[in-house]
């Protein structure tokens, strides 16, 4: 099968810069409008920041209280750290009015192991996830399923590479964790929607390789051009390497 062929169920949506945000959130609405008690998995990161704005903005309490949110990653370092994904939740999603706290790991658990496991017994009594946000690592990491994840791994603790601990230094300085905990490549690919995001020209080649290039654990986000409904939200800047083009496929 070619790249051609395998990329032709995921739909790929590219807006300009200042509407990524709504974008997103337009996405997100279109896959959990139907479902009453949507399980959504959600991304860190400055990819989605525009996204979780555009939902305060939208101001529609009732409906973000129905959303179940999981976490799908964090950090292996002090659960209370300025820069652990739960601070993050705290500030972007928590901070939203009506939304739920969110499901996840504890970093400071004793058994990080038996926490991942904890997670992931929460996710499938939920029923799975309706819907994950994703973002995209320069490396084609998915939340921490580093490049080598294969598509049937399981949430667990993995070493973080060079390059995920070099952009996560910038915030955590001298006490940059070494592991991440992390739901794994089945529990996220199992999502019956997975809305990747990307925006920022440093994206442009990872994002051109996950969706285009060969399909395999080389690019864990590359597994998305097998998923049965996979979306992916695009600024100009991160589509601009698409052999495609960001005009051919440009919708706004
Ligand atoms: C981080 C997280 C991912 C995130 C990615 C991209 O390390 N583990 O969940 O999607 O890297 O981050 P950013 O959006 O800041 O580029």
């Amino acid at each position: 099968m070619g790249a051609g062929t395998r990329g032709q169920q995921v739909e790929i949506v590219v807006v300009d810069q200042g509407a990524f945000g709504e974008a997103a959130l337009e996405h997100l609405l279109r896959a959990t409008g139907g479902v009453a008690r949507p399980v959504v998995g959600l991304a860190t990161g400055n990819t989605p920041v525009g996204l979780y704005a555009a939902l305060r903005a939208r101001g529609d309490a009732a409906w973000i209280a129905r959303v179940r949110p999981f976490a799908i990653d964090e950090y292996g370092g002090r659960g209370d750290h300025p820069c652990a994904n739960r601070a993050y939740f705290a500030s972007h999603w928590e901070a939203i009015p009506g939304a739920a706290a969110v499901e996840q790991f504890d970093p400071d658990a004793p058994d990080r192991a038996a926490e991942c496991g904890r997670l992931a017994a929460a996710l499938r009594a939920a029923g799975g996830l309706d819907l994950v946000v994703l973002g995209i690592g320069r490396n084609g990491h998915l939340a921490f399923n580093e490049p080598g994840s294969e598509a049937g791994s399981m949430a667990r603790e993995v070493r973080l590479t060079e390059a995920s601990m070099d952009a996560a230094r910038g915030c955590w300085g001298d006490e940059t964790p070494e592991t991440g905990l992390t739901l794994g490549l089945a529990e996220i690919l199992g999502a019956r929607t997975a809305l990747l995001l990307a925006n920022g020209a440093a994206k442009a080649g990872i994002v051109a390789r996950a969706l285009e290039g060969a399909s395999g654990p080389g690019c864990p986000a590359s597994y998305l051009q097998r998923h049965p409904r996979a979306v992916v939200v695009l600024d100009t800047d991160a589509a601009a390497l698409l052999r495609r083009g960001a005009g051919a496929i440009r919708r706004d």
